[in-house]
């Protein structure tokens, strides 16, 4: 029997649709980019040479955790890299297997389910990290290393700040610190592109407030005129649902000044195998 698409996945899918991109990821915003749709390619662009610039040296072989679209794996093996994928979401894998091609190896499974015999020079998520409990995924990601491998992991974490916020996601951010100590292996480094990220949340907030939120006010004056009785129905018996969505996502919560404020947006570079557990050595930059 077929795999069943999650909505986690659709929305992804949509998303990327919408704002006219190849990949899934929010993009890297420099200063002086002006945060527009028209702009969301140049920002995605800019994103794949960031992470292609975090690629050290004689590294050969990668192994992309979420591959999403294919579109950053396939840019690796223009680059003469030697690439295979995970993709958990059947819709996201045939997408990928497509613009990659039959030859390329995608493993559809979750991470924490994947094994396999071969080792790898670096093992990426872009953007995946935070959907693995990293209690699983970086012994995990150590242990398909070749010796003095390499884990980069680009995506945000969540901080401490008061109030609700309407954006989920993320690891915590201190406690997968305190856990990284705890592993063997090193950070070489750790770089803060919060900045360069929320911009990605502004071109969200637009699109939310410009689209989504006439057409649902449309259709909810429709259902209370024409169809009233369904209407409190569904008010009801989804109401606490209708309103965590609206609080999610209509009430101009989603912005890039509250992701600036909830998250970390991280960068960081592991290497495996290297004495100094907990050494302190972590190269912090924030741009
Ligand atoms: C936000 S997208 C990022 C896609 C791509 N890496 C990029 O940068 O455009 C998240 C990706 O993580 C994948 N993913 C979600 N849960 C996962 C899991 N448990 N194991 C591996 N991949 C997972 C999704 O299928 C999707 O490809």
């Amino acid at each position: 029997m077929a795999k069943k698409v999650s909505t986690r996945e659709l929305g992804l899918i949509l998303g990327a649709r919408l704002m006219k991109s190849e990949d899934l990821h929010y993009g890297y915003w420099p200063d002086g980019l002006e945060v527009t749709m028209a702009n969301m390619v140049t920002a995605q662009t800019n994103y794949s040479e960031f992470l292609l610039g975090h690629i050290p040296e004689g590294v050969k072989t990668i192994l992309d955790v979420g591959v999403g679209t294919g579109n950053f794996a396939q840019q690796l093996t223009r680059r003469g890299y030697q690439v295979e994928g995970i993709s958990p979401s059947p819709m996201l894998t045939e997408m990928a297997q497509q613009r990659l091609g039959a030859d390329f190896t995608i493993h559809q499974t979750t991470f924490e389910a994947f094994s396999t015999e071969r080792k790898f020079d670096l093992v990426l998520f872009s953007e995946s990290f935070q959907y693995i409990p990293f209690r699983q995924s970086l012994p995990l990601a150590l242990s398909l290393l070749e010796p003095g491998g390499y884990v980069l992991i680009a995506d945000f974490f969540r901080i401490e700040a008061a109030g609700e916020s309407a954006l989920r996601g993320g690891h915590d951010l201190a406690q997968f610190q305190g856990y990284l100590k705890t592993l063997p292996c090193q950070v070489l480094s750790d770089e803060d592109i919060t900045r360069f990220t929320a911009p990605n949340l502004q071109l969200m907030d637009e699109w939310l407030t410009d689209y989504v939120q006439p057409i649902w006010e449309i259709v909810g004056y429709y259902m209370v005129k024409n169809h009233p009785w369904a209407s409190w129905m569904i008010r009801k018996v989804f109401g606490r649902r209708l309103r965590k969505l609206e609080f999610k996502y209509l009430s101009r919560a989603r912005n890039a000044e509250n992701f600036s404020r909830y998250k970390s947006y991280r960068c960081l570079l592991l290497q495996n195998g290297l004495p100094g557990i907990g050494s302190g050595e972590t190269t912090e930059t924030s741009h």
